[in-house]
């Protein structure tokens, strides 16, 4: 079955009762028992719910693999990994750019139980072969990582991660299923902040953790039950609508983000655009071998001052200021000041966070809107720019 047909087919038959094509949300906490030990496979909707396992089965056949747990947040369902597979004295190895909010989980909260973290370049695997070590036992992979779209060779880490027995995460946020099949190249975990593109209506809050293994899994699921951070139906339900358009969306989002980037590049304005379609993007071959398109989000760094990156973000028509990605309809945000804002400068800078860069998670609208649109800003700057150098004189 072809992705596009598995969004729409895949684990979900038409309702047994009533034959309604769109299928019920169960919107119960509890459920009827025949007799003690004696159920339907629901008991407490804290433990199953099957508004959410029909969520979970889709999620997983989208990667390809048969097992997955949703969550309340993406953040809830990297909590989850962690703590199912941490104990003190353990090491993690993550990129080094990976997600703000991610990287606090790690720094601020499992280091507090004696993890340690590092954070690498994931494109140097010599060194990464070096920090390898029987301690050893996670591997957190995010690519393409936000916010600068960097891309790193997931079966390459993997192969070496495996040869001492760590577990390979692969946060397939930005990629998605669509673009992106990382159990292919050897993860053993998936993770989805699926509040992004799975949902990708900008209404929903939701993570998820795919596996092969049903072993894998399985301490995971312990915890999506034991520490409760569970999505309610209603939610779930919002998201496997949402994933029928998945393809269509992200074609759109991609074709706009292509658009984009080769506008931006050009333009004397720009000091650097960050989009693994570039040709001249570092992990642009490794993307041409690991994904089948470079996903929808362009980030680029004006040649200016942070306050021309704020109004700039501050002022565009179609881009909405604001945290997220991955919606219908098209953000922009200045991570510096957003994502990061309370990250030293100096920390900031050594991950990559610049003063001027801008990230944009195009949406579905037309492409020579959103073009228009951003280069209207451009020429407002180079505008004030004039005036100001004017009044100078
Ligand atoms: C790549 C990535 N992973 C994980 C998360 C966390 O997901 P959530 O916000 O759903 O908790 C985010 C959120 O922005 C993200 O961008």
């Amino acid at each position: 079955m072809e992705f596009a047909t598995r969004t729409i087919h895949a684990k979900q038959p038409s309702e047994a009762e009533t034959g309604a094509v769109v299928p019920p949300i169960f919107q119960t906490s509890t459920y009827q028992q025949e007799a003690p030990e004696q159920n339907k496979g629901f008991s407490y909707s804290r433990t199953n719910n099957p508004t959410r396992q029909r969520l979970e089965q889709v999620l997983a056949e989208l990667e390809g693999v048969s097992h997955g747990a949703a969550f309340a947040s993406g953040i809830a369902a990297a909590n989850a990994i962690l703590q199912a597979y941490l104990r003190p004295g353990d090491e993690v190895l993550a990129s080094k750019d990976v997600y703000g909010g991610t990287h606090r989980l790690l720094n601020q909260v499992f280091n507090r139980w004696g993890v340690t973290i590092h954070h690498l370049d994931f494109s140097d695997l010599s060194a990464f072969e070096g920090t390898l070590n029987p301690r050893t036992r996670v591997i957190w992979i995010e690519t393409p990582s936000n916010p600068r779209l960097l891309v790193y060779d997931i079966e390459a880490i993997s192969q070496r991660a495996h040869k001492q027995s760590a577990l390979v995460v692969v946060d397939n946020t930005i990629a998605t299923p669509y673009f992106q099949q990382p159990f292919s190249f050897g993860a053993d975990i998936v993770l989805h902040s699926v509040t992004k593109y799975l949902a990708g209506h900008s209404d929903v809050i939701q993570g998820a953790v795919l596996a092969r293994d049903s072993a894998v899994l399985e301490p995971v699921r312990f915890l999506q039950y034991s520490t409760g951070a569970v999505p309610g139906p209603f939610d779930c339900w919002l998201t496997l609508r949402g994933i029928r358009t998945l393809e269509l969306r992200m074609l759109r989002h991609a074709e706009n983000a292509t658009a984009i980037a080769n506008t931006l590049k050009a333009h004397p304005l720009i000091r650097k655009v960050y989009f693994p379609g570039l040709p001249d993007h570092p992990g642009h071959d490794i993307a041409r071998r690991q994904m089948s398109g470079f996903g929808g989000i362009v980030s680029f760094e004006l040649n200016g001052t942070m306050e021309e990156a704020k109004r700039y973000v501050s002022s565009r028509r179609y881009f909405a200021l604001g945290e997220s990605l991955g919606g219908v309809e098209s953000l922009i945000c200045h991570p510096a000041t957003m994502m990061f804002g309370s990250v030293r400068q100096e920390a900031r800078q050594e991950r990559g966070v610049s003063d001027t860069l801008i990230r944009l998670s195009p949406g579905c609208e037309n492409r020579r809107d959103l073009l228009e649109d951003l280069c209207l800003g451009l020429t407002e700057i180079e505008a004030e720019r004039k005036v100001g150098s004017s009044r100078a004189r």
